[in-house]
């Protein structure tokens, strides 16, 4: 099984193989060594495909602003998470036993749902997170931290069939382009067992947070982004197509939320996250503002909040406030059967 691919930075995939035997066994004996030991010509071409969006700004990426945003403020997309976990848990069907529901965040970047898990309270508990991403940067962050990653292609996974409880698409779904859309569901249907589901999260085209994407980050990114959502028919018909013949739609809640004790820290800290998240450069360094530049953020995100297109809004509870910025996801379910 000998590759002379460079799987990660410092690592050969035959050395992260034996980094997974010594270290995430649970990881380990998931993986099919037929699909990377025969198949490395595949694997190489699925891992160079990637773009280069989410590795660091010196490749012209915004991975590095996006990754210290996102462990800098864990909490702030909080409830829509909470809520997949919610809707994985109710359409999985129980295969295992009292054991966890096995779940693949596919794109994962450095671990997203695997870290939410800290504080989602006591759903948490059901869970078991595998963290899977193209991009070698954000792997090597999660594994720093301790967790079990792999760096796949969600077109070409290195699991074995039939393996995973649940497989997750989120925060992420539109980077795929739209033709790979279909190969992506259809791996995760073999990676299924029958009874699991794929959770598939993203923004409807023509809503106030997909234009978000296609207006504001467009224009005012280094990397614009120039990226199809999905619309309804689509993401059921994708789901058909990959073999998920019963495909179901939800919208969720994917608000981002901040709570502090004065309206203002509680909206500077939103305004700011948002800004160095998505890695915005028509703006000075979120870090530098000054107050006016803080409101002329504010004024500029106004017309892509779900609710009202009034930007942000604050409410207060227990002498806390809340500034939230609202969204709405849409999320395709399928079940393998
Ligand atoms: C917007 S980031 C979100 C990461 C993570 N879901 C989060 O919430 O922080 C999208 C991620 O999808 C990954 N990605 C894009 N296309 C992919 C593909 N075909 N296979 C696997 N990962 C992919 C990117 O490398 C990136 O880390």
């Amino acid at each position: 099984m000998a590759s002379p691919l460079e799987y990660l930075p410092g690592f050969t995939l035959d050395q992260y193989v034996d980094f997974l035997h010594r270290n995430h066994q649970d990881l380990y004996q998931l993986l099919d060594d037929k699909r990377y030991a025969d198949n490395a010509c595949i694997l190489r071409e699925s891992l160079i495909v990637m773009s280069s969006e989410f590795e660091s700004k010196t490749v012209g990426g915004r991975g590095d602003t996006y990754r210290d945003a996102r462990l800098a403020e864990p909490l702030m997309r909080l409830e829509g998470f909470k809520e997949l976990l919610r809707l994985i848990d109710s359409t999985t069907v129980a295969t295992n036993g009292p054991k966890k529901v096995k779940v693949l965040d596919a794109l994962g970047g450095c671990g997203a749902l695997a870290r939410q898990l800290a504080f989602v309270g006591k759903i948490a508990d059901r869970f078991q997170v595998i963290t899977s991403d193209i991009s070698p940067s954000m792997i090597l962050t999660a594994i720093r931290d301790g967790l079990p990653a792999l760096r796949q292609a969600a077109s070409y996974m290195l699991l074995r069939d039939g393996c995973m409880e649940s497989i997750l698409f989120a925060y992420g779904t539109h980077h795929i382009p739209v033709a790979e859309r279909v190969a992506c569901l259809r791996e995760a249907y073999r990676v299924l067992k029958p009874g699991g589901s794929v959770v598939i999260q993203d923004f409807e085209e023509g809503t106030s947070t997909a234009r978000w994407y296609s207006e504001l980050l467009h224009n005012n990114t280094a990397t614009g982004h120039n990226h199809y959502h999905f619309t309804r028919e689509s993401m059921i018909a994708m789901l058909n197509e990959a073999g998920f013949s019963d495909a179901g739609l939800r919208e969720v809640d994917d608000s981002f939320r901040v709570d502090d004790v004065t309206a203002e820290v509680a909206t500077s800290r939103l305004l700011k996250h948002l800004a160095t998240l998505f890695g915005i450069v028509t703006f000075p360094p979120a870090e530098r503002w000054t107050k006016a530049d803080e409101t002329a953020f504010a004024q500029a995100i106004k017309p892509y909040s779900a609710a009202t297109g009034d930007g942000v809004k604050l409410s207060s509870k227990s002498g806390m406030v809340t500034a939230t910025f609202s969204r709405v996801a849409l999320v395709g379910i399928g079940v393998k059967r």
